[in-house]
């Protein structure tokens, strides 16, 4: 599995973040990582994103930061000039892929169906976005789905809470959990940046009880 894939698997939280400044992303960094997440999913939901990555990445060098909500080659293309380490998408996109592939830029494409799985593993790709995670079914569609597929990995996003946190990161076919309730869109426009790294603290611990 690719390195960066791989550290993901051991931070096991993803935050998924969406600026509409991308100053924000500084302040931003630094409360995620005093709660101790060393990475976040900078997505391209706003025009601010590419900007953002490129900011948070200079501030916090240590930090994995990469590129969510990514739809057109397009977007991929800014996203690693802005220095993303890594890329998301909502579906599975063969162009993206392909181009991310070329590139030997990660990515984890999103999948809900053994039809998006099939492409996926086509591709060489086994480390993928479960999404939308609850809204879709949960953990039950997330056990029935992964069943056939041995060895594939996914990263269920999409309602993903401090509730239920725990109950995907004990399954063993999660690599990770990506989810936005630590980075609260409220929270950023307010400059709340003690309750992110709070929220973001209170998943770590969840992230150790597990692991441990
Ligand atoms: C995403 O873009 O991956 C999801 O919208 C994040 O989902 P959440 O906001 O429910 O955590």
């Amino acid at each position: 599995m690719n390195k960066i894939l791989q550290q993901l698997g051991h931070i096991k939280i993803i935050p998924v973040i969406a600026l509409d400044e991308a100053e924000t992303a500084v302040p931003l960094g630094k409360a995620l990582l005093d709660g101790g997440l060393p990475c976040a999913e900078i997505t391209f939901r706003t025009a601010a994103a590419a900007e953002a990555i490129q900011k948070m990445r200079a501030a916090h060098p240590q930090m994995l930061v990469g590129a969510g909500t990514v739809l057109t080659v397009e977007q991929a293309q800014k996203a690693q000039e802005a220095g993303a380490s890594f890329i998301v998408t909502p579906g599975f996109d063969a162009r993206v892929v392909d181009w991310c592939l070329a590139r030997d830029v990660p990515i984890t494409p999103g999948i809900i169906t053994p039809t998006d799985i099939n492409q996926a593993l086509a591709k060489g790709l086994n480390v993928l976005k479960f999404f939308p995670a609850e809204a879709a079914g949960g953990i039950k569609l997330l056990n029935a789905i992964a069943a056939p597929y041995v060895g594939v990995k996914f990263i269920p996003t999409g309602g993903i809470s401090e509730h239920n946190l725990a109950d995907y990161l004990r399954l063993p076919m999660v690599h990770a959990c990506g989810g936005s309730f630590m980075v609260k869109k409220e929270w950023l426009a307010a400059g709340q940046f003690d309750k992110v790294r709070g929220a973001t603290a209170k998943a770590v611990t969840i992230v150790r009880q597990i692991i441990d």
